[in-house]
């Protein structure tokens, strides 16, 4: 079961005003969250054998999701120096002849970085030679700061619509996460083979939920810029407080709202004799001494790192760097 048809078919509508994209509706299958579109096509896509191409950091749930489909998840470093922008030229590193597709996440969660024109041309380039599907997981896309637009694989060469699918939903765009709608755009047969995963697994999302994300697609599309604008200046005051503490870096997100500061140069420090030997215990020390909620990058594939949220109130977060530098200047 693909969704109601209502709901495909204003996904249809919002694809082709937002982006100019041609789609019908029986191209969009809509699921129970972004997390489950992204099971399904994994599950329609992937087997055992196949590797799958995951540029780190990555979202948590992309390796295990490649993973429960047999497949490998082939993991490619992105650098903080490179802003956290694949380096095409090191991706022929890790493609065997059994490489099935690759996953872009831009804006991306964790690190907030977009994927440069230039990358995705030369993603797509490959994709095209090699036959990969292109999963392009744009959950954030709505929230991109600055004019510049958001560069897509979509506009690398229309031949790609062929071969890439396209996840999205209302969790971020519309802070609609608790209604676990997401959905899934693509070429009709790969959105089939899901349609049947769907069906023998949860059939369907509740249709109170669809009704709920159809009143959002379909509604004025003022919301989300609310909150990008909102999001902005926490974005700068939260930046500019981690690069005054002393060696800590941290690349500027271009989207979402997420900050992924590197917090290395504190590692193998201590507090009362406990040594901070990677991000997990960075991650537990600041939330048992400092009462500060993050997660440790060694859960996206990026131990140096530990992320931050900037969803929440300046005060939560002006609360939040005083606690962390205080935090950090504790330990010894
Ligand atoms: C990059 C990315 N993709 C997909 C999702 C799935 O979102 P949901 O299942 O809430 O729609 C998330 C949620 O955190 C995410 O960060």
């Amino acid at each position: 079961m693909p969704g109601i048809l209502e709901l495909r078919q204003a996904i249809v509508e919002r694809f082709a005003a937002d982006h100019g994209w041609q789609y019908e509706p029986d191209q969009v299958q809509v699921c129970c969250g972004g997390k489950h579109g992204l099971y399904n096509m994994c599950q329609a896509l992937f087997g055992p054998g196949d590797e799958v191409l995951v540029p780190a950091p990555y979202w948590v749930s992309y390796p295990p999701m490649i993973q429960l489909a047999g497949a490998t998840p082939v993991i490619v470093p992105l650098a903080e120096e490179n802003d956290f922008d694949l380096d095409a030229s090191i991706l022929g590193q890790y493609v065997t002849e059994r490489t099935r597709g690759i996953i872009i996440n831009s804006p991306s969660n964790p690190t907030g970085s977009v994927f440069s024109r230039k990358t995705l041309e030369a993603i797509g380039k490959m994709a095209l030679e090699r036959g990969w599907v292109v999963i392009s997981d744009d959950i954030y896309d709505t929230i991109v700061y600055g004019n510049e637009p958001l560069p897509h694989i979509l506009e690398v060469d229309p031949r790609l619509k062929e071969q890439t699918i396209i996840l999205n939903g209302v969790s971020k765009s519309f802070a609609m996460t608790g209604w676990r709608i997401g959905y899934s755009v693509g070429p009709k047969h790969i959105i089939g083979a899901m349609n049947k995963i769907q069906s023998q697994s949860t059939s369907n999302p509740s249709s109170i939920a669809q009704k709920a994300a159809l009143a959002a697609v379909r509604g004025p599309q003022d919301f989300p810029l609310m909150m990008k604008d909102a999001y902005l200046p926490r974005r700068d005051y939260i930046i500019k407080e981690l690069v005054a503490i002393d060696k800590v870096t941290c690349v500027v997100p271009r989207g979402a709202f997420y900050v992924f500061p590197n917090l290395s140069a504190y590692y193998g420090k201590a507090f009362k004799g406990k040594v901070i030997d990677g991000s997990v215990t960075m991650a537990d020390y600041l939330l048992e001494e400092a009462l500060l909620a993050t997660v440790p990058g060694a859960a996206f594939g990026a131990e140096p790192f530990v992320r931050f949220s900037f969803a929440t109130s300046m005060a939560v977060i002006e609360e939040g760097m005083k606690r962390l530098r205080k935090a950090l200047a504790d330990l010894s």
